[in-house]
């Protein structure tokens, strides 16, 4: 099964500094570095380095040949992906010492995409391919829309999270990739189960994965519910991980893999990019992954 992940490029421009800069404060960084990045970029360049095959449709400006270098490099195929002029989406990113991060966006070639360039991609795929979704591009209820009326099976990782996914039918979704704050904000609950059994009711159609950070991650879905633990890491920067899961749990799926194989493989690749810096050049090949999971 071939993925048309239909996604954000950016060119992350990252900061290390002691804590998150409060308002009104103004710090100094520890180090500046300007990484690949977005996390369209980032799940394909996941779901390519799980083996997954992943067509990359989006935008990038003319300062991003070398985000669509790397995409390649990782064996995502970028027929679809369009160079228009003006800057590419681009991230200011805070990263303290703990890992945990704070990013700003600009959305840039990201935000001119169009009903017709849509068109012309979707016209590549059918019901025997998926589409993959988030929320750092325009068009998104149009392309949920064209997807589901070509029967092409959508997934959504509704991040970040605004009014742009709420005005999608997420009737339209088969599978949602989530963390729990995203989980809330579409279903009103707070409780992991509960935003499971609200999202089951709301979307009786859909498969849901809800990632909770140190606490593993949970599927339900097809009548079966499964706990993934999260590996034990030390955090050097967090920034990219829950796309690398997003794109390894999908990679797992297309391959026909069982859900706790994929949630395992998804876990592990995660937990590996959060001990390297950067988002796109944090995420392990499934060589890597698989010798982890062998020792852990
Ligand atoms: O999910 C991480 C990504 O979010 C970063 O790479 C940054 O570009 C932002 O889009």
């Amino acid at each position: 099964m071939a993925i048309l992940n239909f996604g954000s490029l950016n060119i992350d421009c990252v900061c290390a500094v002691e804590h998150i800069v409060q308002p009104g404060q103004t710090i100094d960084s520890t180090s500046f570095t300007r990484f690949p990045g977005g996390k369209g970029m980032n799940q394909s360049l996941a779901l390519a380095r799980a083996g997954g095959t992943v067509y990359h449709a989006g935008m990038i400006g003319s300062d991003g040949e070398f985000l669509r270098a790397l995409l390649l490099e990782s064996g995502a195929d970028c027929t679809w992906l369009k160079t228009v002029p003006g800057s590419s989406g681009t991230a200011f990113i805070q990263v303290d010492q703990k890992g945990q991060n704070s990013i700003v966006l600009v959305g840039g070639a990201n935000r001119v995409n169009t009903p017709e360039y849509c068109d012309q991609v979707l016209s590549g795929f059918g019901d025997q391919d998926m589409l993959l979704l988030q929320n750092e591009i325009n068009q998104l209820p149009y392309l949920v829309d064209r997807a589901y009326e070509k029967g092409i099976p959508i997934a959504l990782n509704p991040s970040p999270m605004n009014e742009a996914v709420l005005a999608c039918d997420l009737s339209k979704i088969f599978l949602f990739i989530m963390n729990e704050d995203e989980g809330c904000r579409i279903t009103g609950e707070t409780q992991p189960e509960r935003i499971l059994e609200k999202m089951h009711t709301l979307y009786p159609q859909a498969q849901v994965v809800l990632t909770l950070g140190s606490q593993g991650s949970l599927y339900s879905g097809n009548g079966q519910r499964i706990h993934q633990k999260a590996y034990p890491v030390t955090a050097v920067d967090t920034t990219g991980a829950g796309d690398t899961f997003t794109g390894y749990l999908l990679a797992g799926m297309a391959r026909g893999d069982s859900m706790e194989q994929c949630m395992k493989e998804a876990a592990m690749a995660s937990a590996i990019a959060v001990t390297r810096q950067g988002a796109a050049s944090s995420i392990p090949t499934r060589a890597e992954v698989l010798a982890a999971l062998q020792e852990a």
